[in-house]
Order: structure tokens, then C-alpha cells, then sequence
């Protein structure tokens, strides 16, 4: 016992006592798993998943837009591999992304008497894939699952993560959990029936990643994309599969540096992800995510050149590419001010600092750490000029 004197006040305290015995727990999990570009991951004769599947009882979890699409093949596949596998059909989309459609989920694991050993199969967009990852942690505390992503988000981004997640009314991703899947299994023949607004979104995480780190990508979308976009991925089909799996590849080596999100807040791949969810969240999410990462992206590489960081001709053909594509570079909702509060959010959750990607070239980037060095007057000139950009290609449009 002693005692503390504060303003004339005594206090009497008790000393903790020091722990007689400790011991300290290692409880990290080794874990890895395979990416694996494939093929006709639906055909009986083809697909790896039977294999992969190895007996054991499973549930696949898919969206109704998915099921109406695939349902066939995909019971087909079922009877004639004779899979020990039910298939649960949630209702798509952002809004129901949410802890009811988990419970759905664990209902019909709880219903097919799956066990520890049993697999959660996700095939479907990046909703589909995130509530099914949250499941599979939830579900007698961990067990399996696969993603067989069918979007092209799904394929370079949501389908091969960690992350899963759900919504809380707005507050997206409110519910989240890190949890890697066993295996994701990438089908670019999913896209032949992806509406084309999907490609151009998923166009824009590829940029992402051709922006930060990989100026061969890059080139390959400046010369493709047009034509990609146009047949779903299928012409050229080589050039495709090739996109695919470089930006893959470099989503997986940036993730495998920091794969908890707790070793830096130097991230490449927020490239883009700086201004876009105060975007969104300005229109009321009607913007697709896709589209506000590009105009984030657009900023981005215009505040890049204003900084005599990046050339005007680099930062020129990086925006071309970006209307190629048919992404926007510029949206009213995106202000100054709103600009500013996402780079304070950005301090607040990242330790006092921005760490804000910014390239110095197509396949390289260098972080600004100090706020300071991105003032008000910077933002509104480059926004002013994105609007300007905007509007005579607008015009363009119209007199052609
Ligand atoms: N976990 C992660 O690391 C991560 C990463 C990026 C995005 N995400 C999440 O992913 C979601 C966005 O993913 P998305 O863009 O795939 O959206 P989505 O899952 O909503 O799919 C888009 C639409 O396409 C339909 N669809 C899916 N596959 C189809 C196909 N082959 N043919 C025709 N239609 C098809 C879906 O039914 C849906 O209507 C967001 O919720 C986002 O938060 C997660
Ligand atoms: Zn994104």
C-alpha cells in the first residue's frame, strides 16, 4: 500500500503485485496457399477442383446472377465428379454484403453437417468471395475455403487476398477478417459474360498495378485493353490470360510483403485508394468503385507532374490510357475540401503521416510522407485541370 498526494488529496493505492509466474504464448499460423491460373474450371474432364476438393464434403456458395449463368455446369460438374457437394444461392450485391447473408451461409454449412474438415467454396464477384470468406472463419472457428472469383475485380484483386468482408449499413467492410483461402482458382472464361461497365472496372485495379509497379503491364493494356474490353477478355486471348496473371503476380508480391497489414503503412497497391471511398461515399456509392479509383488515380498522377516528380508525356499517356478504357478522370463530387479531409483521414489511420503512393514514373512509385508537401492550391489547380480535360473530351464525344 501507498500513498499519492494530489491537490492536498491523499490516495491510497494498492501496488499491482508482479506475476509469480508467466509464460509467453507463440500463436502465429504458418500459412499459405496456391493462386492458380486454370481453365474450364466448370468441365468435368478439366476442372482441378475435384481434385482439389479430395472427398471431402463442401458447399459452394454463389450469387443468383452467377447461379443463373453457371448453375448448369456447375450441377453437372457436381453429379458427373460425383462431388459430396450441396450449392447455397445468396442474393447479389453491395447491399447485401452483410452479417445476414454470413448467417445464411453458416446455416446451410450447420444444415449439410459440415465438420472441420469440410470447404466453403466462393464462386461469384468480390461480394460473393468476401461474405464467404467471413463464413469460413466463422464456422466452428475456421475452417476452408476456396475462391473461384468470377469478375475481373475478382480475378486480380477480391478473389486473391486475405481479406474478407461484410458492411455495417454504409461503413463498408465494417466486419472483416484476414483469412486466406486453401486455393483461389482464376477462369478468365467467367468474363465471356460479365457486362462490359465490369471489365472497364476491373481495367482500373489492373492500371493500378501496371501504375505502381510494372511498366510491361502497363504496355500491354495501352495496346489490348481496347479490343479486351470489347470481347470480354476472350481477343486476344493470350494477351488476356497474360494480363491476368501479371497484375495477379504483382498483387501477390505486394500483399506478400505486408500480408496482415501490420509490418508498414508504405502500401503500393492504395495507389488509387487515397480519395476514392470519400468519393464514393459523396455519391451515395452510385459510383462503382472502379471509376472513382481511376479519377483517384487521374489526381494522383497530375499532382505527380505538378511536383515535377513525373514527366508531363508520362503523366499524358498514363491519363490516355485511362480514357481508352472508358474510365472518368474527373467527378464534381470530388472537391478540394474533400480531398483534404481523405488525406486527413489517411493520417489519422496510418500513424501521423500520409503515406501517400505517388509515381515518379509508369511502374514505379515513391511515397510522400509529409502533408505539407500536398497544399490546398495543388489540389484545386490539378482538379481544375482534370476538369478541363474532361469537358473538351466530353466535347470531342459530341462533335464526332
Ligand atoms: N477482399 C478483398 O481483398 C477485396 C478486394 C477488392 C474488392 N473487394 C470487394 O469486392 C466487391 C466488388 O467486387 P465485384 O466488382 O466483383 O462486384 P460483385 O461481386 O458485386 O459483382 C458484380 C456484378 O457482376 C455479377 N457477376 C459476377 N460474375 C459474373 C459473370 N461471370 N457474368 C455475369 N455477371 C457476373 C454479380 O452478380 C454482380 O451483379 C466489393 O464489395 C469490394 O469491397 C474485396
Ligand atoms: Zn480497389
Amino acid at each position: 500500500m501507498f500513498e499519492t498526494h494530489h491537490q492536498g488529496v491523499i490516495r491510497r493505492q494498492q501496488a499491482a503485485p508482479a506475476p509469480q509466474y508467466s509464460i509467453r504464448m507463440e500463436c502465429r499460423k504458418r500459412q499459405d496457399y496456391g493462386v492458380h491460373l486454370t481453365a474450364e474450371i466448370l468441365s468435368p474432364e478439366h476442372s482441378i477442383l475435384p481434385a482439389l476438393l479430395a472427398g471431402r464434403k463442401a458447399l459452394a456458395v454463389t450469387t443468383s446472377t452467377v447461379y443463373k449463368l453457371y448453375g448448369r455446369q456447375l450441377e453437372q460438374l457436381i453429379r458427373h465428379c460425383g462431388l459430396d457437394m450441396r450449392v447455397h444461392v445468396l442474393e447479389g450485391g453491395e447491399i447485401n454484403k452483410t452479417l445476414a447473408s454470413v448467417e445464411r451461409v453458416c446455416r446451410e454449412a450447420l444444415d449439410a453437417k459440415m465438420d472441420r474438415k469440410s470447404v466453403l467454396v466462393g464462386i461469384g464477384g468480390g461480394v460473393c468471395t468476401d461474405v464467404v470468406a467471413m463464413a469460413a472463419s466463422a464456422i466452428r472457428r475456421g475452417i476452408e475455403h476456396m475462391r473461384i472469383p468470377t469478375t475481373l475485380i475478382g480475378l486480380v484483386d477480391a478473389g486473391i487476398g486475405l481479406k474478407g468482408g461484410v458492411n455495417l449499413g454504409s461503413k463498408k467492410n465494417y466486419f472483416g477478417c484476414f483469412n486466406p483461402p486453401s486455393q483461389a482458382l482464376l477462369d478468365p472464361l467467367f468474363l465471356s459474360t460479365l457486362p462490359e461497365s465490369c471489365i472497364r472496372f476491373g481495367m482500373a485495379e489492373i492500371l493500378k498495378m501496371a501504375l505502381v509497379t510494372d511498366h510491361e503491364l502497363f504496355r500491354l493494356c495501352e495496346g489490348h485493353q481496347q479490343a479486351l474490353i470489347e470481347s470480354r477478355f476472350s481477343d486476344p486471348w493470350e494477351i488476356g490470360r497474360e494480363i491476368i496473371w501479371r497484375s495477379t503476380r504483382s498483387m501477390l508480391e505486394e500483399l506478400q510483403k505486408n500480408p496482415y497489414e501490420d509490418q508498414t503503412y508504405q502500401r503500393l497497391v492504395d495507389m488509387g485508394h487515397c480519395f476514392s471511398p470519400a468519393l464514393e461515399a459523396a455519391t451515395g456509392y452510385r459510383m462503382h468503385h472502379g471509376e472513382a479509383v481511376a479519377i483517384d488515380m487521374a489526381l494522383t498522377v497530375t499532382l505527380a507532374e505538378s511536383l515535377g516528380m513525373m514527366e508531363p508525356q508520362e503523366r499524358d499517356r498514363f491519363v490516355a490510357v485511362l480514357r481508352q478504357a472508358g474510365l472518368p478522370i474527373h467527378a464534381p463530387e470530388l472537391t478540394p475540401a474533400l480531398c483534404q479531409a481523405a488525406l486527413d483521414e489517411a493520417e489519422q489511420h496510418r500513424g501521423g503521416a500520409v503515406h501517400f503512393p505517388i509515381p515518379v514514373e509508369i511502374g514505379r512509385c515513391l511515397f510522400i510522407e509529409d502533408r505539407a508537401k500536398l497544399p490546398n492550391r495543388l489540389i484545386e489547380s490539378a482538379l481544375r485541370r482534370l476538369a478541363g480535360e474532361a469537358r473538351e473530351m466530353h466535347l470531342n464525344l459530341n462533335t464526332h
